[in-house]
Formats: structure tokens, sequence, C-alpha cells
């Protein structure tokens, strides 16, 4: 069975209300990958009997998996070089400079999918600031999807994850060969912790516990499924959960030019990155 356009029409509105993402699926068979493991789970026989469930009397927390199942949730290992190349060079010894007599640092991948993004980030950090070693260093990834997050955590990728992004050497020094997949060596795991929190809500315990000031953001290739309302909600929001001197990314599509009362704006390395207008 096809969805109609009503369908996709309807979980187009569901995915809105639930994530704040806006556009419709991209096709009807992109959906049917989607929302197929669903079908099995919610008891449904095909896909015409979970619409029909979500449309009448879905159990609890069905509109939100759909919904989450229908994000977005394209990521690499070091995605796009450029911004690695960035914090490499810059960001990170910037931020060893100015946290040195706290020896601490907290870092948000914010939309972080997979997992692919946190861990390039731990990955760039015990393999280029060894002097990092002894600091008090966490990474925390959020995404809307429980899903994502889990598979995140299990630090579990298939070959053809892997082959996006990652080279060699780093994959043989921080990954143990498990069967057909690889696995995140425990040393990196320590670093990065997942927690499922959707932008638009008030953040979790985990975010609350870290006092919610970090000193660097990544919040990349997530803004642009937003509607302008939510991406300068979620943009105020971040902005008030960053140090004075933090460094924000978005990515390639995404920019917050408007936003100058929040943001400066600064260039280097072929990259735009942001810092709270407070430390002006
Ligand atoms: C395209 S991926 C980007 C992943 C990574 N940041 C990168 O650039 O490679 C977008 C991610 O944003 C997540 N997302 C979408 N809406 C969200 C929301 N309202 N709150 C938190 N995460 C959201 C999706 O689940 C998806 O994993």
């Amino acid at each position: 069975m096809d969805f109609s356009e009503k369908d996709r029409e309807y979980v187009a509105k569901l995915v809105r209300q639930q994530s704040s993402n806006t556009g419709r699926p991209a096709s009807v068979t992109q959906m049917h990958l989607q929302l197929k493991p669903i079908v099995h789970d919610s008891g449904a026989r095909n896909v015409s009997e979970l619409m029909k469930m979500l449309r009448t009397a879905p159990p609890a927390n069905l509109h939100r998996v759909v919904a989450e199942a229908m994000t977005i949730k394209e990521t690499s290992f070091f995605r796009d070089v450029a911004p690695f190349k960035l914090l490499e060079d810059r960001l990170i010894p910037e931020l060893i400079v100015r946290r040195r007599a706290e020896r601490r640092l907290r870092l948000w991948s914010a939309a972080s999918s997979t997992g692919q993004e946190a861990y390039s980030l731990a990955i760039l950090l015990r393999d280029r600031f060894q002097e990092l070693e002894d600091w008090d260093v966490q990474i925390f990834g959020t995404d809307i999807s429980q899903l994502a997050c889990e598979y995140a955590r299990s630090g579990r990728y298939s070959r053809l994850e892997i082959n996006r992004g990652l080279p060699v050497r780093l994959l043989l020094r921080y990954f143990e060969r498990d069967g057909e997949e690889w696995r995140v060596c425990d040393e990196l795991r320590r670093l990065v912790t997942f927690e499922r929190a959707n932008l638009c809500e008030p953040p979790p315990r985990g975010l609350r516990s870290y006092g919610m000031q970090f000193d660097l953001v990544l919040l990349r290739n997530v803004l642009l499924y937003f509607a302008p309302e939510d991406r300068s909600q979620v943009l105020h929001e971040t902005c008030a959960r960053m140090h004075p001197g933090a460094a924000l990314l978005l990515g390639n599509a995404e920019q917050a030019e408007d936003f100058s009362d929040l943001f400066q704006v600064e260039f280097d390395k072929n990259c735009y990155f942001y810092r709270p207008v407070s430390v002006r």
C-alpha cells in the first residue's frame, strides 16, 4: 500500500508538532523505510493500519516515536572537514588557554544524531591535545531521537559508516573490530554522554546538571529544518548556555547573522563561527 497525499500531510504535521521540523517526507519510499520498523513494534499489520492507529487511538508515545523516526539523521565522522580544522588550529587551543585555571571543558554536540560528530570531537581532543588527558572534559551529545541516542551510546559503526570520513590511522587507534562492525574504544566512550533532548523544549536533567554552560557548541545541520521562530528560540536558548568566550558552530547552510544581538560572527579556516555578544 502506498501512502496517500493526505497521509504524507498528516505525518508532516505530526513531525512539525513533535519536533518542530518543517518540510514533508522526501518520498513515499523514504517514508516506508523510516516507518517500517514502527509498524512492527506498534503491533500494526501494515502501514495503512499504522496510519489508522495514529489518527484514531494511538498508544502512548506513538506520535513521538513516528516523529523521531522521520527526522533526517544524515551525519558522518569529521563532517565537512573545515570545522574540525578550525577546532584543531584555533578554537581548542584558545579554550585550553582560557580554561587553564579550572582545567575543565564542557562541549555540546546538539543534534548529535548517531554520534559521529561527538566521537569526532573526542578523537580530535585525544589525538591532538594530549595536555587535556588529566583535565575534566565532558562531551555531551543530545538528539530528539531516542533510537539515534541509543545507537550513539552503543558506539558501534558499520564499515560503510566508518568509511565516511574516518582516516584509517584514527580507526586503528580509537576503534576495536567486532565482527562486521567497529566499536569506539572505552577511552573515548568515557568522554562522551548521549541523552535524548528536544532543542525546542526545556533542557533534560543531564544538561541542567552541567549548569548548562558550555565552552563549545556544535549545532550543525539541524536549524535548517526549523521555522524562523523556532530557529530564533533555539539560538536564544543556546546562547544562554554558553560561557562568555565560548564558540558556536553551525552547519554550512546555516547562519546566525540575523542574531547580532546574541552573537558576533567570526570567520576563519573557511568557516563562520559565533561567540556570545556579552564578551565584546
Ligand atoms: C542532519 S542530522 C545532523 C547531525 C550532526 N549534527 C551533523 O551535522 O552531522 C540532524 C539531527 O537533528 C535531530 N533533530 C531534529 N529536530 C530536533 C529537535 N527538535 N531537537 C533535537 N534534535 C533534533 C535529528 O534527529 C537528527 O539526528
